[in-house]
C-alpha cells in the first residue's frame, strides 16, 4: 500500500513512524513532511493547502491511502477532495471538521444534545458582548469562534480585562475571520486531560488518555502555546470518569454528529476538565493532538492503516484497540522566546543518538535540512518521547533523553509531568 500524509508537524511525524510500522505499507509520501519525517517518508513540496496538487500528486503516484493531520486543511475540506476523486482518506469530511472549526457549533451541539459543557452565550454583535459582560461572573473565558492556532482562547480576570479581549478578537481582529463571532463561556476549574478517539461514523473507540501542558513556562505560567509536553496516560482518568464519559460523552457526540447529517469520521480530540461539578468538555478538536499524539501512538500495538480503513469503511465495532500497560512523557524543545519571536535556523546536535534506541523517539516539529545539515526551522523544533514501565520512569528518561540534543536557544519546560507527583 502506497500511503500519503499531509502535515509537516510533530504529530505528522508521530503518525508516519506509525505508518512506517505497518506491514501493509510499501511507500510513504509526506506533503510537506519536515527533516525527520524525511527519513521515513518521500517529502513533496505540496503545502497542506493545495488540495488541488495533493490531488493529482496522488493520481499520478497510485496512492491507495491519504492521511490528513492538521486542523486547517480538514476544515477546509481537504477529505473531500480526495473523496471526490475515489481516493480513501482518513479524516472527517468538512461538514464534520466544524465540530473543531467553529467552538458556536460545537457549543450549540453541545447544548441540544446535552452534553456536559461550560455554560456559554453567543455573540455576533460586539455591542451585545459588552452589555453581557457588565452583569457577568469573573473571571470569564472569551473564545474566537474559529481556528486560531490554539491561540484564541482568552482567560480574563475582570471586566476591564474582558472588555478589552473582546475588542481585540471582534473589533480589531486579531485572529482574522475566526473572531467574527465569540463564544463566552463559564470558567472552570481542575485537572484537563485529552482524549483521542477512532471514530467510523457511528462507533467511537478511545485511546489512552493525554496530558498536554500549553503555557509556555514552568507552573504554568506564561503564554499559551501549541503544547510544550504530554505525558501518557493520565492517572487522574479513572475507569469511573472514563465509564461516564463514554456514554455522557463520546457516544452523545457521534450520535449528535450523525443526527445533524454530519458523521464523523476519523480521529475526534475531546479536551475534558475534571471539574468539582464532574466532567465537562472544553473542547472538540477534529484530528489527532500535536503534541498528544507523541506519547499515544507510540503507545498502540494496533496496525494504525487497519484501525483508519475500519473508520473509513464503518466498521470499527469489529476492531480492538490495544495499548501498551506502560507509560510515555513528551517534552518539546523549543526556540528561545516561543510563541512570541524566536530565532532559525541552528544546528541540532544529537540526533544519532536516538537511532535503534528502543523506546525513545525524536518527532521533529520545526526543523529543516539545509546543506546536508539539520537546522531549526521553527518555535516547536523537537518532541522528545521516551517510554518507561509507569509515568515516574518515562518521566525520567525524556529528561535524560532531552539532554542528548543541543542547539542554540534550545528551550524547554522542566514540569512536564509534574502533576503525577500530586495523585
Ligand atoms: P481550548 O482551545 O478551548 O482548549 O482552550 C485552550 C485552553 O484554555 C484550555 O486547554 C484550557 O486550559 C483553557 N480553557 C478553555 N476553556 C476554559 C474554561 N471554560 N474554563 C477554564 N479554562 C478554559
Ligand atoms: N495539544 C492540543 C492540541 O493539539 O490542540
Amino acid at each position: 500500500m502506497r500511503v500519503l500524509i499531509i502535515g509537516s508537524g510533530g504529530r505528522e511525524h508521530a503518525i508516519t513512524a506509525c505508518v512506517a510500522k505497518s506491514k501493509r505499507v510499501s511507500r510513504i509520501y509526506a506533503a510537506p513532511g519536515n527533516a525527520g519525517i524525511a527519513e521515513l517518508a518521500e517529502c513533496v513540496d505540496i503545502s497542506v493547502m493545495d488540495f488541488e496538487k495533493q490531488v493529482a500528486f496522488a493520481k499520478d503516484n497510485d496512492i491507495d491511502f491519504v492521511i490528513v493531520g492538521p486542523d486547517d486543511p480538514l476544515v477546509a475540506g481537504c477529505v473531500d477532495e480526495f473523496e471526490k476523486a475515489g481516493i480513501p482518506a482518513f479524516g472527517p469530511r468538512k461538514n464534520a471538521a466544524i465540530i473543531e472549526g467553529s467552538k458556536a457549533f460545537s457549543k450549540d451541539l453541545m447544548k441540544k444534545y446535552g452534553i456536559p459543557t461550560a455554560a456559554y452565550e453567543t455573540f455576533d454583535d460586539p455591542d451585545k458582548a459588552f452589555e453581557y459582560l457588565e452583569t457577568a461572573d469573573f473571571p470569564i473565558v472569551l473564545k474566537a469562534d474559529g481556528l486560531a492556532l490554539g491561540k484564541g482562547v482568552l482567560i480574563c480576570k475582570d471586566l476591564e480585562e474582558a472588555k478589552a479581549g473582546v475588542k481585540e478578537i471582534m473589533l480589531d481582529k486579531h485572529f482574522g475571520d475566526a473572531g467574527n463571532k465569540l463564544v463566552i463561556e463559564e470558567f472552570m476549574t481542575g485537572r484537563e486531560v485529552s482524549v483521542l478517539a477512532f471514530c467510523d461514523g457511528t462507533t467511537i473507540k478511545t485511546m489512552t488518555s493525554a496530558q498536554d501542558h500549553k503555557r509556555a513556562k514552568d507552573g504554568d505560567q506564561g503564554l499559551n502555546t501549541g503544547g510544550m509536553g504530554t505525558f501518557s496516560p493520565s492517572p487522574f482518568y479513572t475507569k469511573e470518569i472514563e465509564e461516564f464519559c463514554q456514554k455522557e460523552i463520546y457516544e452523545k457526540t457521534m450520535a449528535a454528529m450523525k443526527a445533524e447529517g454530519r458523521d464523523f469520521v476519523g480521529t475526534l480530540f475531546t479536551g475534558l476538565m475534571i471539574t468539582e461539578k464532574g466532567v465537562k468538555v472544553l473542547e472538540f478538536n477534529a484530528r489527532f493532538g500535536d503534541p498528544e499524539a507523541q506519547v499515544v501512538l507510540p503507545r498502540m500495538k494496533n496496525d494504525i492503516i487497519d484501525v483508519m480503513e475500519a473508520c473509513i469503511e464503518g466498521t470499527l465495532d469489529k476492531v480492538e484497540l490495544e495499548f501498551e500497560d506502560n507509560a510515555a512523557v513528551c517534552v518539546v524543545l523549543a526556540s528561545e522566546g516561543y510563541p512570541v519571536s524566536y530565532e532559525k535556523g541552528f544546528p541540532i546536535k544529537g540526533l544519532e543518538q536516538f537511532k535503534d534506541r528502543d523506546g525513545y523517539y525524536v518527532f521533529h516539529a520545526g526543523t529543516k535540512m539545509l546543506s546536508g545539515e539539520i537546522v531549526t526551522n521553527g518555535g516547536r523544533v523537537l518532541g522528545i518521547t521516551a517510554k518507561g514501565e509507569n509515568l515516574v520512569k518515562a518521566r525520567a528518561n525524556a529528561y535524560e533523553a532531552a539532554k542528548w540534543i543541543d542547539f542554540d536557544n534550545k528551550y524547554m519546560r522542566n514540569d512536564i509531568g509534574k502533576a503525577i507527583d500530586e495523585q
